[in-house]
């Protein structure tokens, strides 16, 4: 199935930006591990946002094309999740072909535009169960290790490590060989020993699962998923 055929085909929480209402399109029975608080609604960097009846996945794409497609394809089967895009990740998905109007017709959408990283204000809300970072860059992967929040996406691993949120990395450079494809054709790249460290280094870091291959990624979001006792289609 091609990734518009998926798109199209997938069901999850619909969206556009940060002001669409949204559809449910599945039941929580329990939530164990999450804020007690109900969702309410927040103001963020000038978008209202609506009242959200449940907390949702924040998906982090950064400027990665290994596995792009299939972590977008696990992205879009889940309920209730929106996007979070470093600088990179959207010229990466440019190059790849893939359409943010077509993602913004499944998710919301959270652009890194503010030196602050504005919307993580959301994460102090209860807004997120659950933050996925995938694929990850080497980069992105170094800038977690050392606490460095700077980037849309590396603020909100940040943020919800402090709101002790779990988190799930996709990190590339896990195997000394990596077959991946680039925009034109499949590559193998040689990762250097400090992408490999720093990957093995964020697997000892408090409320995070790393996953290395895209399989791993998706047992550790259907392990979420059962852990919420919640659904994806
Ligand atoms: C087509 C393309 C594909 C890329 N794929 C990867 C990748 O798989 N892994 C990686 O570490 N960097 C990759 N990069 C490089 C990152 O985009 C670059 O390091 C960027 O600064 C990362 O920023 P971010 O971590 O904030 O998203 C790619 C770049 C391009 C142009």
């Amino acid at each position: 199935m091609g990734y518009a055929t998926l798109l199209l085909s997938s069901t999850g929480a619909g969206g556009s930006d940060a002001d669409r209402p949204f559809r449910p399109s599945f039941r929580v029975v329990d939530r164990p591990g999450l804020p007690r608080r109900p969702v309410g609604a927040a103001s963020h960097a000038g978008s209202p946002m609506k009242r959200d009846p449940l907390p949702r996945f924040a998906w982090a794409l950064t400027g990665s094309g290994h596995f792009l497609r299939e972590s977008l394809e696990i992205a879009s089967r889940l309920p209730y999740t929106d996007l979070y895009l470093s600088a990179a990740a959207e010229e990466v998905l440019h190059m790849y072909n893939v359409d943010l109007e077509d993602l913004r017709r499944r998710f919301r959408l959270f652009r890194d535009n503010t030196a602050s990283a504005a919307p993580v204000g959301l994460f102090y809300h209860g807004f997120y169960h659950t933050v996925v970072i995938a694929p990850a860059t080497s980069n992105t992967v170094a800038k977690l290790v050392y606490g460095i929040a700077d980037t849309l996406v590396t603020n909100i691993y940040a943020q919800a490590g402090k709101q002790r949120i779990p988190s799930i990395v996709f990190a590339c450079d896990a195997e000394p060989e990596v077959y991946t494809e680039a925009p034109k054709e499949w590559v193998t790249l040689y990762p250097r020993r400090i992408d490999l460290e720093n990957t093995e280094r964020l697997r000892r870091f408090e409320y995070t699962t790393v996953a290395t291959t895209i399989e791993e990624l998706r047992r550790a979001v259907e392990a979420r998923l059962q852990c919420l006792n919640i659904s994806g289609s």
